[in-house]
């Protein structure tokens, strides 16, 4: 019998807090008194398993623990397998005279020294202890974008042992897309002698107008050799990689190699510009036995048993003007195009099932009907996971909202350039995979969750791990622990014990977190800023010194906008880390709470009734904290201003980002009332530019604003089909 939940049945072991220095933190950890003299060396089974350890952990335990192991007749370490155990899970208990460690499989194996190498602390000796652990979910996976940016073999590696550290089990190598691909595939040499070159990149964030290119030839590509060699790696660190083959659409790099594979023929570059693409793969014959043929050779290199397909962001704009995808339709009996799309993802997926392999896909292959076993990620949020698990597919959640680690972590204006959005690490950290919408039943098929890195503007692997880091510590432990300690725990622990390590392994984390968080109170006459911090974080006006201490900051409502500026450095171990600028601007509405008639998204919401009124006026390239986000198609709120009040003007930002899905909302309607009863018009205008501004002397007591947006996001745009942010920020009256 598997004992599923094993760790249920283990009351003594309780969780000392104290002992908290591995990450993800053990299922279940007890101290007992006894030491393990270790001398330096350890000693291991001259078995196939202890052969193995050595090979993978030699240079790791040499280097973080200072302690040799190698294998010989008189191991002081036992391996012990047991199949009764539930996946991937292990026993490890050190003793005075012998460490034992149990094990239910390979994987249950690497976790036990991964964990003993993180709990060996001491020159000669270790701590006794019994670990029981055992992991929440099956995958538990980060992923890579290698075509935006490419890294070497090498990099890669580097990257698979700090993924095996943390007990990640899955890759996801995203290897082609528009902007190159990446691996060879030798009946169609074009793929990679053309396609895996762009002559040109574009500078800075892709919004930006004009849009200027660095005229530089960018690529580079895989071997089969070298990607079998990278799976082998993983693997024996017990990580599976799943390679991504994009299609039908991000295909414009494979088009590129061979213009016929598309809908017009038309020989166009591989593209230097990020974002979604018009020019996917025809639906015809001739395309099809080109994608089964690459896939074929795809599973000669890759033995996961799922393969993923892509499937997400396809325009169907080609298809609709194509003689030979309209004589699919036609000769199918489809409805439209994305019964096309279904029919391309169903042949994949018919394909790979007769070789024995499964697929998986980004959420848009749920559109029109899926085959049961094909496997679903969730990305642009929870209700592509939602309805596939309630259709019974397995789901791997993936939603931006707190997966995506090409956003910002933290809204300093020293951040380095992302693509925009707003996840910190403690909202990673909090993040629960399996949504509250689903039953018990439902629930078993959520699988997993996964990091996300693409990488536009992630150029190097120094930016790639300033932005897994230590992000990926927080998601290892949303995918690894059965109950998460506390992040008020989680937090000074991993400043303590895993930054470190990470230093010493010299893995260019993000310090972000330790960034000030202001917490925000209204007073009589305007807003109290006080600085705040789970770690002993202090901050100072003077970068230099540990002067002019800042308890909190007071700003005035004013008539007119008045830019005020504090510096505020965060102090940590006596250590000065880094100055934010506070850029506020005061003005009548400060601190005066907002009523939302139509309640902001949980996901962009910060600081509640006083989000539109913190006198942080929201910038671009965009950050969540800043802006308040709304998926309505009419946003109604109020501003009761206390007392009778005379203003002149009306002013607030809204935004326009259509690749992160986020429109100018379309018109504006204020009223206002003297007495919070009856209301007249004070302005009624279709919204032009970003910055909306109404000028109109009026007393005013209360006012009354009703937002129209965009519905809905069309076809060919990124995120078609889906419901449209409306971000607002700051709403500012002057007399
Ligand atoms: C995706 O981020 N386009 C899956
Ligand atoms: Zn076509």
């Amino acid at each position: 019998m598997k004992l599923i939940y094993f760790v249920v049945c283990c009351i003594p072991f309780i969780l000392n807090a104290q002992h908290s220095r591995i990450f993800p933190q053990p299922a279940a950890l007890k101290t007992n008194n006894e030491t393990f003299l270790h001398k330096g060396q350890l000693i291991l089974p001259q078995s196939d398993a202890g052969k193995h350890i050595v090979t993978v952990f030699h240079e790791a335990f040499e280097r973080e623990s200072g302690v040799h192991i190698e294998t010989g007749p008189k191991p002081t370490v036992e391996l012990i397998e047991n199949i009764d155990l539930a996946g991937e899970s292990y026993l490890l208990e050190v003793k005075s005279k012998q460490i034992r460690i149990e094990y239910a499989d390979m994987n249950g194996l690497l976790y036990a020294f991964q964990t003993l190498n993180q709990w060996i602390n001491l020159p000669n000796e270790i701590e006794g202890v019994s670990i029981m652990d055992q992991p929440r979910f099956s995958y538990r996976g980060t992923h890579l974008d290698c075509s935006r940016h490419f890294f070497t073999i090498e990099e890669l590696k580097g990257f698979i042992d700090q993924m095996a550290q943390l007990k990640f089990n899955r890759f996801h190598w995203h290897l082609t897309d528009d902007q190159g691909w990446r691996i060879e595939i030798k009946k169609y040499p074009l793929l990679t002698e053309i396609g895996a070159w762009r002559d040109s990149t574009v500078v800075g964030h892709y919004s930006r107008t004009p849009r200027t290119y660095e005229k530089q030839r960018y690529g580079g590509f895989y071997t089969q050799e070298e990607a079998k060699g990278l799976v082998k790696y993983a693997q024996d660190r017990g990580i599976t990689i799943i390679p991504e083959i994009e299609l039908p659409g991000h295909a414009r790099a494979a088009l590129a190699a061979y213009p016929s594979l598309g809908c017009s023929g038309e020989q166009l570059p591989v593209e230097g510009l990020w974002g979604v693409f018009d020019d996917v793969f025809c639906t015809q014959d001739e395309t099809i036995t080109f994608l089964k043929n690459v896939l074929d050779e795809v599973i000669a290199i890759f033995p996961s048993e799922t393969i993923h397909i892509g499937g997400d962001e396809v325009p169907k704009v080609r298809w609709k003007t194509c003689s030979k995808c309209q004589a699919n339709i036609k000769k199918m009996g489809l409805k439209d195009e994305h019964e096309l799309q279904r029919y391309v993802i169903e042949t994949m997926e018919q394909h790979l099932r007769s070789k024995g392999r499964k697929i998986i896909g980004w959420d848009e292959i749920l559109e029109g009907g899926l085959a049961a076993n094909a496997q679903v990620m969730s990305w642009r949020g929870t209700e592509g996971g939602i309805a596939a698990a309630k259709a019974g597919h397995q789901v791997v959640m993936t939603p931006t909202s707190h997966c995506y680690f090409d956003y910002y972590q933290s809204s300093h204006p020293d951040e380095p350039l992302a693509i925009g959005g707003f996840l910190p690490l403690e909202k990673v950290y909090h993040y629960n995979p399996v949504p509250t919408e689903l039953t018990k039943k439902e629930q078993q098929f959520i699988i997993g969750a996964q990091a996300n890195l693409w990488t536009e503007y992630l150029p190097t692997m120094d930016a790639v791990e300033y932005h897994t880091f230590p992000r990926l510590v927080a998601m290892s432990e949303v995918v690894w622990c059965i109950e998460k300690r506390p992040y008020s725990e989680f937090l000074p622990a991993l400043a303590r014990y895993y930054l470190p390590r990470l230093k010493q392994q010299g893995i260019n984390y993000s310090s972000a977190f330790l960034d000030v968080e202001m917490l925000l109170k209204p007073v009589p006459n305007g807003l109290e800023l006080t600085p705040h911090s789970s770690l002993n974080v202090q901050y100072f006006s003077d970068a230099n010194k540990m002067e002019g201490k800042i308890e909190r900051l007071e700003l005035e409502r004013t008539a007119q906008v008045v830019h005020r500026t504090f510096p505020v450095t965060t102090w940590y171990n006596n250590i000065p880390y880094r100055t934010t600028n506070y850029n506020f601007v005061t003005h009548l509405a400060l601190g005066k709470a907002v009523h939302f008639e139509t309640k902001p998204s949980l996901k962009y919401n910060y600081n509640d009734s006083l989000g539109l009124t913190n006198g942080i006026v929201g910038a671009l390239p965009w950050r969540g904290d800043q802006w308040v986000g709304f998926t309505e198609d009419t946003i109604r709120f109020s501003l009761d201003l206390g007392t009778l009040t005379d203003i002149s003007q009306i002013e607030l930002g809204t935004l326009n980002d259509p690749g992160s899905w986020i429109y100018r909302p379309q018109t504006i309607l204020v009223e206002y009332s003297t007495n919070g009863k009856k209301f007249k018009k004070y302005s009624k205008q279709a919204i032009t530019e970003d910055r909306i501004k109404l000028v109109k002397s009026k007393k005013v007591k209360v006012l009354r604003f009703t937002i129209t947006t965009v519905s809905e996001v069309e076809q060919g745009m990124p995120g078609a089909g889906t419901t449209p942010w409306t971000f607002l920020d700051e709403l500012i009256l002057t007399r």
